[in-house]
């Protein structure tokens, strides 16, 4: 038996071995029951007496050579499977997260909080009312005669004779004028409520109304306070026009048209606050002015983006929504 030749041979296979399914086979190979140096180990009985002892100790060294090359080849199969198992799970941190898609606030929401900031900017204050108002603050107290359209059943949603969906945020002038005493500068937005329905109306929509009383207040202070709030939403280059025209509770009154785009566009109804108005809320009209106007936040959005329908703002479809 040529010792040498086996080691050899064995030395070869362990280190061709690449799993450690293969290595097994080996080990049974040549340490196993009826491994190749097992049997050499019970051929030693068959020798001359003499010859044992250094036979068996070559055998013996042959096994602890072998024993020693299939654990070392055995690590290192369990190092290489290892890493290949952790490679197949690995995860490239530097690739692109799973995006989620973020929503965020409403145009008209938007809007309405730039319009706030403005006017806060300019020490106007934010103040809010019920969208169930009665007839008379509605109404009555802003010099609205009874002949006035506004005051249809088929142009207002009504509970009872007296008690309505606000048709308007204007009804908010006469309660902060009733709890507060003049200088003051208030702005209210909110919802309000018409018989309409087509692509310029909304039988809800949202307005803002804004009210300054002082002393000596003229058409140049509104003038300018429309200006700059013109200039913030629309940019530097808007400006602002004021055509006559005739609100109840105002006079004079005013269309409102900004220079957006290349054109005159109408936002809002403005003008000073009328004498009777004053009156019905105990302030004395030689001692107090002011002015007053109301803005509608849809109208103002579709005059900025270039919306053409109104009912795009309340049809909740993404499409139109992620837009702004
Ligand atoms: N309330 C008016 C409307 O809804 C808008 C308006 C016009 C409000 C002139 C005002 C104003 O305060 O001065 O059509």
């Amino acid at each position: 038996m040529d010792v040498k030749k086996l080691l050899d041979d064995a030395t070869g296979e362990i280190s061709s071995a690449n799993d450690i399914a293969i290595l097994n086979q080996i080990r049974v190979k040549y340490l196993g029951k009826k491994g190749v140096i097992t049997l050499m180990m019970k051929k030693l009985k068959e020798l001359p007496k003499e010859e044992r002892p250094k036979f068996g100790a070559v055998v013996n060294e042959v096994r602890n050579k072998l024993e020693e090359l299939l654990s070392e080849k055995l690590e290192e199969l369990k190092q290489k499977e290892k890493v290949e198992r952790y490679e197949k799970i690995r995860v490239d941190v530097s690739l692109p997260g799973a995006k989620r898609d973020k929503g965020h606030l409403h145009i008209l929401t938007k809007i309405q909080r730039e319009l706030e900031d403005i006017f806060i900017s300019m020490g106007f204050e934010v103040v809010e009312g019920p969208e169930v108002e009665d007839t008379w603050h509605n109404f009555d107290a802003l010099n609205t005669p009874e002949w006035h359209p506004a005051r249809d059943t088929q142009d207002s949603f009504y509970f009872d004779e007296n008690t309505l969906l606000r048709t308007h945020t204007s009804p908010i002038q006469i309660r902060t004028m009733l709890e507060k005493k003049p200088p003051l500068a208030i702005i209210s937005p909110g919802r309000v409520f018409r018989r309409d329905y087509d692509s310029t109306h909304l039988p809800m929509f949202t307005q803002m109304e804004g009210l300054y009383v002082d002393k000596d207040v003229t058409v140049r202070h509104l003038k300018y306070t429309l200006e700059e709030m013109a200039r913030k939403i629309f940019g530097e280059s808007a400006k602002v026009r004021l055509k006559p025209s005739y609100f109840p509770f105002t006079e004079p009154s005013y269309e409102v048209d900004v220079w957006f785009n290349g054109s005159w566009l109408e936002i809002l109804g403005a003008g000073m606050v009328d004498p009777n108005v004053f009156k019905n809320v105990g302030y004395d009209p030689e001692e107090w002015s002011g002015f007053a106007f109301g803005l509608g936040l849809e109208r103002i959005a579709m005059v900025k983006y270039g919306i053409r329908d109104i009912r795009d703002f309340v049809r909740n479809d993404v499409r139109f929504l992620e837009n702004y």
